[in-house]
């Protein structure tokens, strides 16, 4: 689960994560750093967006943003309690301005709201300074992950197949859209999920 609760102060500041290079198992491949651009990490909640950046942040040493995390620290309040005290508007409008303040960095690899990726400003400035990668999961996958959680405002009181699969359906355009390419994760280990990407990632770059 995300630490989105931590209420040290980062203001003005984006929460990163420096690259690690020694995974918890040991095992990850550690190639470098051959981009020169960033790596956003779109996708519907519970697809393990911020799971995966941190594998692929450590495997190609790059800096790591999560930035619904980045957010909660700026306004030293969860997610949650961004939504109920200020609303969903506000919460989009902070959102992009760390798309458009991400602009100014260079190669990280970037954990998306699953969100983001709905307002064209924001496509069009993640497509401008890097590679969208899509990550993708069941309804039945995505409730399974997500269903003993709290921390995701718009499935509080909607923690359903059903309902996951409709506002999923409902995304499902613009997230394709925005993608590069796209990524299935079902049936499939964190560490194969990191190595089709990676495989994937290098051959655009290379
Ligand atoms: C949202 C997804 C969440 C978070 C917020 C809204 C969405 O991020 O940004 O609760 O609209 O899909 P994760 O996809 O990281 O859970």
């Amino acid at each position: 689960m995300k630490a989105r609760t931590h209420m040290d102060q980062l203001e003005n500041t984006t929460r990163t994560h420096a690259p690690c290079r020694s995974s918890e198992n040991g095992r990850d491949l550690h190639i470098g750093t051959p981009f020169r651009h960033h790596i956003f990490l779109i996708g519907f909640m519970g697809t393990g967006k911020t799971t995966i950046a941190q594998r692929i942040s450590t495997m190609f040493a790059m800096e790591m943003v999560e930035m619904d995390e980045t957010i909660a620290q700026r306004a030293g309040m969860s997610i949650s309690d961004i939504f109920e005290t200020y609303g969903e508007s506000r919460f989009r409008e902070l959102e992009t301005r760390l798309v458009m303040e991400l602009q100014g960095k260079n190669n990280a690899v970037i954990s998306c709201g699953g969100g983001t990726p709905l307002r064209e400003n924001n496509v069009k400035a993640m497509k401008k300074s890097g590679t969208i990668v899509l990550l993708t999961a069941s309804p039945e996958t995505i409730h399974e992950r997500v269903k003993d959680s709290h921390d995701r405002p718009i499935l509080e009181s909607n923690k359903s197949v059903s309902f996951i699969a409709e506002l999923m359906e409902q995304r499902r355009e613009k997230y394709e859209s925005a993608a590069d390419f796209i990524i299935e994760t079902d049936g499939k280990s964190e560490r194969e999920i990191c190595e089709e990407l990676a495989k994937k990632l290098t051959e655009g770059e290379l």
